[in-house]
């Protein structure tokens, strides 16, 4: 650690980005730069139901491509799983792995990009910067509005033993290209699709609010998986909010509506590029050990924290805050700036209560006296305390949790 600020910061992204309704149906055309010969889709059985896996093989099939799929993926996926895939990938040796899913299929498909080629153990790699060099080339395409792992440095298993998540961090863990078709989203349910648009706005809320770069107190040569508050990431964070402020409710309720598909589509994949450049920070410190040990989705337990981290921050983030609110479309007018800061957690509050994501941890199955362990091992994520415009102590972190009790 250094106490001298860092003077730069830099901006990471997807090798390349495509966006648009129909866009999946390219996808050999897109492949075209690896000529690959085999590919293996990384997937679960519910989306091969939904037919989307058809969609997206269909094209490949008819271009020569040879498509294996392991269909074994779950939500939240377990250390387990990512280790069956990577067993189907040594059988196929593929040339490029293709991730059709929510995160939670994508997040698979990247860590056996990465093991399938620097060998050894899952864990070796579960931190920041473990990956020594380029990975298997790897796709990712998302049929949630959320996660933006499509785009991210990230990739997230659960740890069953420890009942706690685990990250692996690395610029080589960005796709090589994300294929976003909104259409592949038509078919989300109702639940998921909260779930997961209450995700992708908790990051971009994270992303906008965090610790600048320039006040990150680590050193320049350090490693660190986040760039802090930068101008870029604040951008695409506010276009998404924004998106996110019009189109997730409609999206929840009216779920062949296209345009707010579109919409959440455009807006988690931004929210994706905000998070991963600049910051996520202690609404997800929180949810990594409730998700693991109350099995709850990674967008439930966020949505559910996010008002009251909010509260806890808001203080620190007067501005950002009365920004938020406008982009949610809460009407701040003649408010002062701290009355008008205090609508973004109204509006949050809104739209969180509209969509159904549980409003305690009691509603997830939470016992009080599990509190204080949950404040302990988020706590022990110095990373994303860092990254919290306002320092938590471990007990503040413990009131943040009682009040959403
Ligand atoms: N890598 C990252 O940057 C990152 C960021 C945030 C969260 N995550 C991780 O992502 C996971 C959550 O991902 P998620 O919220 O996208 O949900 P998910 O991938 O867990 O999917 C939830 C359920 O919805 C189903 N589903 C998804 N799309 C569907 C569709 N179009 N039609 C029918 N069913 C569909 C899936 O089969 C699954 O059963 C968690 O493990 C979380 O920790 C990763
Ligand atoms: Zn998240």
């Amino acid at each position: 650690m250094s106490d001298s600020p860092r003077h730069f910061w830099s901006f990471h992204s997807a090798g390349r980005i495509v966006f648009g309704s129909d866009s999946a149906l390219r996808l050999p055309d897109f492949l075209q730069r690896w000529k690959p010969h085999r590919v293996l889709i990384v997937t679960d059985q519910i989306l091969i139901k939904a037919g989307i896996v058809d969609t997206v093989i269909a094209p490949l099939q008819k271009s020569g491509v040879s498509a294996s799929v392991f269909d074994g993926g779950e939500p939240e996926p377990s250390i387990d799983v990512a280790l069956s895939a990577l067993e189907m990938a040594k059988r196929v040796q593929p040339e490029v792995i293709v991730g059709v899913g929510g995160g939670s299929n994508m997040d698979v498909a990247k860590i056996v990009s990465n093991v399938f080629v620097h060998g050894g153990s899952l864990c070796d790699y579960f931190g920041y910067d473990k990956i020594p060099g380029p990975i298997l080339p790897l796709v990712c395409l998302p049929t949630t509005s959320g996660t933006g792992s499509e785009v991210s440095h990230a990739a997230v298993l659960t740890d069953t033993a420890n009942q706690m998540k685990v990250s692996t961090l690395s610029q080589f863990l960005r796709p090589d290209l994300a294929v976003v078709d909104p259409k592949l989203t038509l078919t989300c349910p109702e639940r998921p699709t909260a779930d997961s648009g209450i995700d992708a706005l908790t990051h971009a809320i994270e992303a906008l609010t965090a610790t600048r770069f320039d006040e990150l107190n680590v050193s320049v040569n350090e490693a660190f998986p986040y760039e802090g508050k930068q101008p870029i990431g604040d951008c695409l964070a506010e276009r998404a909010i924004e998106l996110i402020g019009r189109h997730l409710i409609k999206a929840v309720h009216e779920p062949s509506n296209l345009e707010a598909r579109e919409g959440m589509s455009l807006a988690a994949t931004m929210a994706g590029l905000a998070f991963s450049n600049n910051a996520v920070a202690i609404v997800h410190a929180l949810e990594y050990p409730l998700g693991g040990t109350l099995h709850c989705s990674h967008g439930a337990g966020n949505g559910l924290l996010l008002p009251h981290v909010m509260k806890f921050n808001l203080p620190s983030r007067i501005p950002e805050f009365h920004r938020i609110a406008q982009l949610l479309g809460e009407n701040v007018d003649g408010m002062s700036i701290e009355e008008g800061a205090k609508q973004a957690i109204a509006g949050v509050e809104r739209i969180s209560r509209k969509i159904g994501i549980p409003q305690r941890i009691r509603d997830l199955g939470g016992k009080r006296e599990q509190l204080p362990e949950f404040a302990s091992k988020s706590f022990a994520i110095k990373r994303l305390m860092l990254l919290n415009p306002r320092q938590p102590t471990e007990s503040d972190l413990l009131s943040i949790l009682e009040a959403a009790f």
